[in-house]
């Protein structure tokens, strides 16, 4: 495997992802975690930083049992940290280098840069440039404003490169990791969907032996796919089940449960829809509706697991940026989702817990999916917020408005299908505002409520834009809305970003 190590740059969790895309398998560790070298690892990559080498307190990372013994590449601030450290010199730029940049190959081929374009557009993001370069390293390539934009040293499988290999704007940049990752490391590119399935299916296999292991599922793609290969793993001694808080989209409880069963799962479906509009009455804040929301799903999801007998393990959808220790997101994340965190269950019930998809990011799950045959239909939902509904219905939460919400929401995701823009769109979703107003339906005044339609582009949830639907598709939407859904009449779209907006309203 590879190692990246971290000095928190915003680019190291896409250095992991380009090298998992090239069928290598790759960890991230913190700089300064201890022992993370071991046999298996055939290479290291040193990855950017915010800090400067030339601070006080740039991170220092204990380099002896790698520099020299292994392949190494330094990215950034990892080849100013080599250069810095071993003899060289590194400056404040005189001009900050952000952005393209033009690279040319200095003393002909390198293995690093072999076929790589004499001209080729690099991605700069960095203030310091390298000085001076100690003795035994060679200038490999340069750009108009750094000299030293990759070098080799002299006598080892270290290289050093300014720019950023990882970013789309480095048009060549997954060749030359593959040249690090294939040539120079010997990596095989064997990390494939289906050799994680077989691997992991052996394993889990070795670790649950004739176990039985709990999972909860949500309909999401994540839980879905840990499902999956658990199942794949150890067949029917998987117990899963799924709660109905009374606030999924409409029919959907049905829907899912009919794929989870022609999927072979033992999944048992718990209705307790009643349970949570009983809690949620009256209720308008926010936040306590979360709170009653996720204490409901806590106490329905105990009560059924307590029933079960033998129960040995407790099996969670938990993915790899949930784990990372990576320094720029300031270290593993303590909370685990709501969604999988199903309270005090594992020590009440005394289970161990499992994580089969820990160390895959979120379009690997997809594609482990695909190889576990999960239906497509599971694996191109839109994300969808473990409260359900409960948050996208400002004011109180009651059945009949609930109804509404359904409703209107139907025909707003049904409406992208038909109009092929579902997987064009990140997330959707409609709101029920707290907001009555007047309106004229036939010769009668109306006076009811107003829902506000949401979809958005992102990649990952933590930003987000609104989508230019077409103003046709937008205009049958809410005729259909306003005509078909009774206390509807009046419909508006979304047109805010994140920040400083955020997706859900709640
Ligand atoms: P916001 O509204 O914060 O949402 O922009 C970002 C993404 O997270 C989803 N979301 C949640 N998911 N439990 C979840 O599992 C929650 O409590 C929750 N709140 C928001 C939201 O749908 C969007 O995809």
């Amino acid at each position: 495997k590879i190692i990246i190590l971290d000095f928190g740059s915003q680019y190291t969790q896409l250095i992991a992802r380009r090298v998992r895309e090239l069928n290598v398998y790759c960890e991230i560790h913190p700089y300064n975690k201890k022992g993370v070298i071991d046999d298996s690892v055939v290479g290291v990559i040193l990855s950017g930083s915010p800090s400067s080498v030339r601070d006080e307190n740039a991170p220092q990372v204990d380099l002896s049992n790698i520099k020299g013994k292994l392949p190494l590449l330094g990215v950034c601030y990892g080849a100013q940290y080599l250069a810095h450290n071993f003899g060289g010199e590194v400056g404040r730029s005189d001009a900050r280098e952000y952005g393209r940049a033009m690279l040319t190959k200095v003393r002909g081929e390198n293995s690093l840069i072999k076929d790589v374009s004499e001209c080729s557009q690099v991605w700069m993001s960095h203030g310091d440039t390298i000085v001076k370069l100690p003795d035994n390293y060679v200038i490999i390539a340069s750009t108009e404003d750094v000299p030293v934009a990759a070098y080799h040293i002299e006598g080892e499988q270290t290289w050093g490169i300014q720019f950023h290999p990882e970013v789309y704007h480095s048009t060549e940049g997954t060749l030359i990791l593959k040249h690090f990752l294939v040539d120079i490391c010997g990596c095989r590119q064997d990390w494939t969907a289906a050799s994680y399935v077989e691997t992991s299916v052996r394993e889990l296999k070795e670790k649950l032996g004739d176990d039985k292991v709990l999972l909860g599922l949500s309909g999401g793609v994540d839980s879905s796919v840990a499902a999956m290969l658990l199942h794949r793993a150890i067949g029917g001694n998987l117990v899963c089940i799924f709660v109905d808080m009374g606030l999924l989209r409409k029919d959907e409880f049905e829907s899912v449960m009919e794929s989870y069963q022609g999927m072979g799962l033992n999944v048992i479906g718990v209705r307790a829809g009643d349970k949570f509009l009983a809690d949620l009455r009256g209720v308008t804040d926010p936040e306590r509706k979360r709170k009653i929301i996720g204490r409901d799903f806590i106490e329905v999801f105990d009560a059924e697991a307590i029933k079960l007998k033998d129960i040995k393990w407790l099996a969670q959808g938990t993915i790899y940026p949930d784990v990372i220790e990576s320094i720029s997101s300031g270290g593993p994340s303590v909370t685990i989702k709501s969604h999988h965190n199903v309270g005090g269950l594992p020590e009440k019930m005394n289970l161990k817990i499992v994580e089969p998809l820990r160390l895959l990011f979120k379009d690997e799950v997809r594609r482990i999916g695909r190889e576990l045959e999960v239906p497509e239909k599971i694996l191109s939902r839109h994300p969808f917020p473990g409260p359900g509904l409960g948050i996208r219905i400002l004011g109180e939460v009651t059945a009949e408005r609930v109804r509404i919400l359904q409703e209107a929401d139907k025909i707003f995701i049904d409406g992208l299908r038909e109009w092929d823009l579902y997987n064009k769109v990140w997330q959707a979703g409609v709101m029920l505002l707290p907001v009555q107003s007047v309106g004229v339906m036939g010769d009668e005044r109306t006076y009811e409520s107003c829902v506000a339609l949401r979809a958005v582009a992102s990649t990952d949830g933590m930003t987000a834009d609104w989508v230019h639907l077409p103003y046709e598709f937008l205009a049958k939407v809410s005729n259909d809305i306003i005509n078909k859904v009774r206390g509807i009449n009046r419909v508006v779209y979304d047109i805010s970003s994140k920040p400083p907006a955020t997706i859900e309203w709640e």
